[in-house]
C-alpha cells in the first residue's frame, strides 16, 4: 500500500507554520511567528497576511526538508480554511491550492478549531503513546474561544458550552494590559503567578447556565478593583503585581474546571483532553493533575509545541480527512467565522 504523505499549512492568525505527516506520524513541524505586533499590543490583520506572504516558501521548504520528503511524495496538502483572520487565511489557503494544483494532488480544507482538538491524535511514531478514547471531552480554550467539546469520532463534534462573552484568553490578556503587562498577557501572567497568593483578591465567578461560560464579569470586577485601589495607593499595582495574577489565574482556572466538572459528570464522560493556546497555562494543567487524581479522569495535556497554532494538528486533520476522501473544490473560499 502507498503511503499518505499530507502537507499541513497553518495561516490562520499570526504565525505561518507548515508540518509533514506520513501515515499518521508526524515527520516536521516548522513555524514562523510574526514579532512586527508585539508593539501594537495585537495582532495587525494586513501586517500578519504580509508576514504570511514572505514566510510560506521558507516554512514550507523547510517543512519538507526537515520531514526529507519530496514534494512529489505529497498525497495531498491540507490547509486551514478558518476561522480565523481573512487575510491570513487567503495566504495559506491560495498556496496549498497553487502547490497542489501544480502537483496535480487534492486539497482538503481543515477547520481550525476542529484541528485543536485532534492534535490529541498526533503521534510522533514513540512507543507507549495514548490518544483518548472516543467519546472523550476536549476544554478548547485560546484568546478566541472557550469551549466544552464531546468528540465522539474525528469528524463527530459537539460543542456543549462555550463562552457567551470573552474567551479565556481574552481574560488573561485583557486583565494584563490593564497591570501594563506586554501583549499577549496570558503567558506573563502565568509566570509571575508563581510567586503570588492566589487567594490575595477575591473577582466575581459568573452565574450562568448549563456548560457555558462568561469571563466578562471578572474582567469588570478586576477592573473595578484595580482603580479602587489606585485611589489609596498610586503603586497598587506594582506593589501586588504578583498576587494580583496569581488571583486572577486561580479565578480563571476555577471558572473553567467547574464547567467541566459539571459536563463530566452529566455526561458521564470521563476521558477529559485539554487545547487551545490557553491550554499552556500551568495551573490549568495542574488542574488536570488533581482532577485526574480525585476523580478518577484520563486527562490528555498537550505537549507545549501543540497548544499553540501549529501546522501538525492541520496535517493530522487533514490525514483522517484523506482517508475519509473528504477533499476541498478550488473554488472554495476561507471563512473568517464558522463554529465547528
Ligand atoms: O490558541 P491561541 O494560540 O490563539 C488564539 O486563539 O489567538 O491562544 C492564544 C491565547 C492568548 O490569549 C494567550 O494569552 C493565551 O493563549 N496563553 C496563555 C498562556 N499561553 C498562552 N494564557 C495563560 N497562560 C499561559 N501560559
Amino acid at each position: 500500500m502507498n503511503s499518505i504523505v499530507i502537507l499541513g499549512i497553518e495561516s490562520s492568525c499570526d504565525d505561518t507554520s507548515a508540518a509533514v505527516i506520513k501515515d499518521g506520524v508526524l515527520l516536521s513541524n516548522i513555524t514562523a511567528s510574526q514579532s512586527v505586533h508585539a508593539k501594537y499590543g495585537g495582532v495587525v490583520p494586513e501586517l500578519a497576511s504580509r508576514a504570511h506572504q514572505q514566510n510560506i516558501i521558507p516554512v514550507v521548504n523547510e517543512a519538507l526538508t526537515v520531514a526529507g520528503v519530496s514534494k512529489t511524495d505529497l498525497s495531498a496538502v491540507a490547509f486551514t480554511r478558518g476561522p480565523g483572520l481573512l487575510g491570513s487565511l487567503l495566504v495559506g489557503t491560495s498556496f496549498a491550492k497553487g502547490f497542489a494544483q501544480a502537483l496535480e494532488i487534492p486539497i482538503v480544507d481543515v477547520n481550525h478549531l476542529q484541528a485543536h482538538v485532534l492534535a490529541h491524535f498526533i503521534s510522533e511514531g514513540t512507543d507507549n503513546e495514548q490518544f483518548p478514547e472516543f467519546p472523550f471531552l476536549c476544554l478548547l480554550v485560546s484568546g478566541g474561544n472557550s469551549q466544552i467539546i464531546v468528540v465522539r469520532s474525528y469528524s463527530d463534534m459537539e460543542i456543549v458550552g462555550q463562552t457567551i462573552d470573552d474567551a479565556a484568553g481574552e481574560a488573561f490578556d485583557k486583565c494584563a494590559k490593564v497591570m501594563g503587562l506586554p501583549y499577549p498577557g496570558g503567558p506573563h501572567v502565568d509566570r509571575l503567578a508563581k510567586q503570588g497568593n492566589p487567594q490575595a483578591f477575591v473577582f466575581s465567578k459568573p452565574q450562568i447556565p448549563e456548560y457555558n461560560y462568561s469571563f466578562s464579569g471578572l474582567k469588570t470586577s478586576f477592573l473595578y478593583l484595580v482603580r479602587d485601589k489606585i485611589k489609596e495607593n498610586p503603586n497598587f499595582i506594582a506593589e501586588n503585581l504578583n498576587d494580583l495574577c496569581a488571583s486572577i489565574q486561580y479565578t480563571v482556572v476555577e471558572i473553567l474546571m467547574a464547567k467541566l466538572r459539571k459536563a463530566a459528570k452529566d455526561l458521564n464522560i470521563y476521558q477529559v483532553a485539554l487545547a487551545g493556546g490557553v491550554s499552556a497555562n500551568s495551573a490549568l494543567r495542574e488542574a488536570f493533575q488533581q482532577h485526574a487524581n480525585k476523580y478518577g479522569w484520563k486527562v490528555f495535556v498537550p505537549p507545549f509545541a501543540y497548544t499553540t497554532d501549529n501546522a501538525a494538528m492541520i496535517a493530522i486533520t487533514g490525514y483522517f480527512k484523506y482517508q475519509n476522501n473528504e477533499f476541498c473544490a478550488l473554488n472554495e473560499a476561507p471563512y473568517s467565522r464558522v463554529s465547528m
